[in-house]
This record gives structure tokens, C-alpha cells and sequence, in this order.
């Protein structure tokens, strides 16, 4: 055993690197407080699951990241480093890249434009668009981490949802990210789909970045995840490790816990298993 590993389990971590670092995190939209007090860290080479209810902040809180939205308190560090970010270029300088729900790519350009999209290739001394060597490249990284896509010159808007992300995902790793946030990546997606971006995710993981899963659903993130963060109302509400969380503890933090205890008790009066008369409405159907 290392000497770091050791020191690591001793302090109850992971051996990890931190790469980015929220402490006491705020951030208020006027009289919207939609953060208050949020601590995060994400190490290399594991997956951290952010989950929430609806208003939560978990946006929020990657967008913080990201470099969309200023923080209004605590700290932002960036391997060990205090930042803030005043744009999304700073925050992707940095190594960090974001892929949203549905702004990743731009559905009209081809498969190949969209992964160089802003990275383009250029060719001396006119500095020229190297398309071929665009396609080229984004033919086999793509190949290599086992997308497969018939026809790159296919407009990204004629693909799936899944893949979509999948390309988003591999541009990332091409482009030398070391943290990959992802903003509830599967939530439009069937089962199917899901799982082949859950398979992409815990590549991005493999090969050694820090992953940001947002997520609604605690299945997809028992999952990948390594470590697992709930916000509630703009609080951290738990923030634990794999091996001291089931997926039925984590299921129930989502599902409301004590909140769905009192709406029980609130419901107690209702019988659930009654199928009601239709009534005849006039005019209605
Ligand atoms: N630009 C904004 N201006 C004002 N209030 C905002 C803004 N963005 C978010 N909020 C508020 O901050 C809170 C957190 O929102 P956020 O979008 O971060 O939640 P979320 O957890 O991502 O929710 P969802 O699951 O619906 O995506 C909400 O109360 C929301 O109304
Ligand atoms: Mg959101």
C-alpha cells in the first residue's frame, strides 16, 4: 500500500485528487436564494451523482461551475486553486467541459463539425478548414470509444438523444477535459439509451476524469456513481460514499423521506384503490 492510499483510508477518502472544490457555496437571484452553504468535491477518476428535486439547484450549482453564473459566497477552487469564473471559456480553459440537456451541439452542422466545433483544424498557411482530417479524426475517436454512427456527415439533429450526448461525451475526452459535467444527460432518454450514455460515462471515469452526474434518478446514479450529493431546497441534504449508501437509502432521500412520511399522514383518509364514476358534464366530454 502507498503512502497516499494509506493516509486516504485513514482520513475515511478516496485516494483521488480533488479537482474542483465548493466550499460554503452561495449563489441568490435577488431575493432567490437558490444555494446556500453548498460543499462539493470531485476527484478524478470518479463519478459524483448530484441529485434533487425540481428548484433544488443543481443547475444552479453547475452553472457555477461552468462559468455561467457568478457565485454571490463561499469558495470555488480548481486543482487546489481559489477561481471564479466570469465565462464559460475560463471555466472550459481550465479543463472543465459541460454538456447541457440540449444545447451540447448544433443540430444543423454534420456529426464531424460538431465534434471540432470551436477546435476547429486549419491548414497552412491560409489557415483553411482541414475538413478531412476533421472527419478523419472525429471518424475514429468515435470508433474507438465504440459510437457508432453510419454517416458522419449526417446533421446531428437527425440523431438520437443518446447519441447526441455520446458525442458530446467523446469530444470532451478528445479535447483533454479532466472534469465532465453533465446536466441530467438522461432524463429524455428511454432505458435503452440511457444505459448506452451510462456505459459512456463510466469511460469518461476510466479514463482518469472527474465526472458531475446531475441526475433526478437515483437508479442511474447507484449505477456509476461513487459518491452521491442530494441538494434540498439549495442545501447539501446528504453527501455520502458508495459504501455507506444502498440504492433503497438513496431512493427514499429522493423520494421524500420524512417528507413522504407526513404526506402519507396527510393522505391517510384517501382510499387509493377507488376508480371513480365518470360524472356527466355538461356540454364536456
Ligand atoms: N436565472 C434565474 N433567475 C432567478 N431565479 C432562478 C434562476 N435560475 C434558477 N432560479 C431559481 O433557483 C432555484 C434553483 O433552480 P435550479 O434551476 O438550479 O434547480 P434544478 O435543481 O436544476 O431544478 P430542475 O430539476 O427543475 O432542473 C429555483 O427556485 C429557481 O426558480
Ligand atoms: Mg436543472
Amino acid at each position: 500500500m502507498t503512502t497516499t492510499t494509506k493516509f486516504a483510508e485513514e482520513a475515511g477518502t478516496s485516494p483521488n485528487t480533488p479537482v474542483v472544490h465548493l466550499d460554503g457555496v452561495g449563489k441568490s437571484y435577488g431575493n432567490v436564494h437558490a444555494l446556500r452553504g453548498v460543499s462539493l468535491t470531485v476527484r478524478q477518476g470518479e463519478i459524483t451523482c448530484v441529485l434533487g428535486d425540481n428548484g433544488a439547484g443543481k443547475s444552479t450549482l453547475i452553472k457555477i461551475i461552468a462559468g455561467l453564473h457568478e457565485h454571490t459566497d463561499g469558495t470555488l477552487s480548481v486543482n487546489g486553486e481559489e477561481r471564479r469564473f466570469s465565462s464559460p471559456r475560463e471555466s472550459l480553459d481550465s479543463g472543465i467541459a459541460t454538456v447541457y440537456q440540449d444545447l451540447a451541439l448544433a443540430p444543423l452542422m454534420s456529426v464531424w463539425r460538431n465534434f471540432f466545433l470551436g477546435n476547429e483544424l486549419t491548414k497552412r498557411p491560409f489557415g483553411r478548414l482541414d475538413d478531412r482530417r476533421m472527419k478523419r479524426i472525429a471518424d475514429e475517436e468515435l470508433t474507438k470509444m465504440g459510437i457508432s454512427i453510419p454517416n458522419l456527415e449526417q446533421p446531428v439533429g437527425m440523431l438520437s438523444g443518446g447519441q447526441r450526448q455520446c458525442i458530446a461525451i467523446a469530444r470532451a475526452i478528445y479535447f483533454g477535459a479532466k472534469v465532465l459535467i453533465l446536466d441530467e444527460p438522461t432524463a429524455a432518454l428511454g432505458v435503452k439509451q440511457s444505459g448506452v450514455v451510462l456505459k459512456y460515462i463510466v469511460k469518461a471515469r476510466d479514463a482518469g476524469l472527474g465526472v458531475v452526474f446531475i441526475t433526478h434518478n437515483p437508479h442511474h446514479a447507484y449505477l456509476v456513481g461513487n459518491h452521491f450529493v442530494v441538494l434540498k431546497l439549495g442545501r447539501v441534504a446528504l453527501d455520502t460514499h458508495r459504501a455507506d449508501l444502498t440504492l433503497s437509502q438513496l431512493t427514499n432521500e429522493m423520494a421524500g423521506g420524512s417528507e413522504l412520511e407526513a404526506l402519507s399522514h396527510e393522505l391517510r383518509g384517501v382510499d387509493a384503490g377507488v376508480v371513480a364514476e365518470p360524472h356527466d358534464r355538461p356540454g364536456g366530454i
